[in-house]
């Protein structure tokens, strides 16, 4: 029994931060944000948001689409960097928006949690259920400190979900996932957790903010998005000219652009959506490969690659042939 997606649906806060307002904020501008990054705006969550609403919405329109209702769906898996609490768990809230009663949890694997939680729905398939419900949903900007220009340039909110239902053919072709927890420090939120509670002193030194070695990220990011994309080919007993699209998770413009050459592949098969909506980390491969089935660039029988990393440092990727087999 394998895998495939048979219904999607994404969600996005109608606010805008553009880059002209950062720079109102910070020392930054227009022209250094879209050369260093190549993001122009970023959506941003109004204060009746949440993670969980976005989800609920990209959720919602993943099952109208499938054809389905929200008693077929067997599992929820959500996967996100921003919980809606720490307990209980954003499967909890989106379960009970949506009239769920299924098992759920939730996956943090930051940036690689959507591609990650593709791959646990693609196991639990193959132990007889017949619908897996995945979500990767993000507030980034609340956990971005606003006067940091490092980072407050990157993120923004999003959603997107997919319903992976079983199928007799074979949709999920090869896949790799992996984490070097070496670097660990080089992205991470230092408060909030067993380690340093939340207290006074952490919000004083700005602790419930996002903390990031952004040229040693983008080092890595590199590294690990050919690699693992590498991997999950040759398992799939593919090469990269087997690719119809590349849908990378969208960090930096120049991130996605090594990493296609490091692949060998040419920028017209790499699906981009970053400008307008900056990192949405969980949330950015569905938005982007989504946008582009929408749009038509996807068609069925495309076979794709996606691939994200992101805080761990984690990765991901899988192989997939597009559309009902
Ligand atoms: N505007 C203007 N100048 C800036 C800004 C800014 N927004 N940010 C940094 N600078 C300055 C620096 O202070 C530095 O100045 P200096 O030379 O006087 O010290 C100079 O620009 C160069 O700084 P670098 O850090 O070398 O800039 P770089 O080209 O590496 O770009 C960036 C910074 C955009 C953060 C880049 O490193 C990057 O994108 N890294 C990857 C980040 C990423 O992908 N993060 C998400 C991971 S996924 C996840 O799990 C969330």
């Amino acid at each position: 029994m394998s895998s495939f997606i048979s219904g999607w649906g994404t969600a996005v806060p109608e606010g805008i931060i553009t880059n002209d307002d950062i720079a109102a904020r910070v020392d930054t501008s227009d022209d250094w944000i879209v050369e260093r990054t190549g993001i122009r705006n970023r959506r941003v969550a109004g204060p009746d948001e949440s993670t969980a609403t976005l989800g609920t919405t990209a959720a919602a329109n993943a099952i109208k689409r499938a054809g389905l209702t929200p008693t077929d769906i067997d599992l929820m898996i959500v996967a996100t960097a921003t919980p809606e609490r720490l307990i209980p768990h954003t499967g909890a809230d989106i379960g009970e928006r949506l009239g769920l009663r299924c098992g759920s949890f939730d996956l943090n694997a930051a940036c690689s949690g959507f591609v990650y939680s593709t791959v646990v729905a693609h196991g639990m398939i193959a132990t007889g259920m017949q619908h897996v419900l995945v979500v990767g949903a993000e507030i980034l900007t609340r956990i971005v400190d606003p006067d940091d220009r490092g980072t407050c340039i990157l993120f923004g909110d999003a959603a997107g979900a997919a319903v992976v239902s079983a199928t007799s053919d074979n949709a999920l072709l090869g896949f790799d996932l992996g984490c070097d927890g070496s670097a660990a420090d080089i992205l991470m939120l230092p408060a909030g957790g067993s380690r340093l509670p939340t207290s006074p002193q952490t919000v004083a030194d700005g602790d419930h903010f996002i903390k990031m070695q952004g040229q040693e990220v983008f080092k890595r990011a590199v590294r690990a998005i050919a690699d693992s994309a590498r991997t999950a080919l040759d398992r799939a007993g593919m090469t990269i000219d087997d690719i119809d699209w590349f849908v990378p998770h969208q960090a930096n413009l120049r991130i996605i652009e090594s990493g296609a050459q490091r692949l060998g592949i040419d920028m017209q098969r790499v699906i981009v959506n970053i400008a307008e909506y900056g990192n949405t980390s969980s949330a950015s491969i569905p938005l982007a490969l989504f946008e582009a089935v929408e749009a038509g660039r996807v068609r069925d029988g495309d076979v794709v690659l996606v691939s994200g990393f992101g805080a761990g440092m984690t990765w991901a990727s899988a192989v997939l042939r597009w559309g009902t087999p």
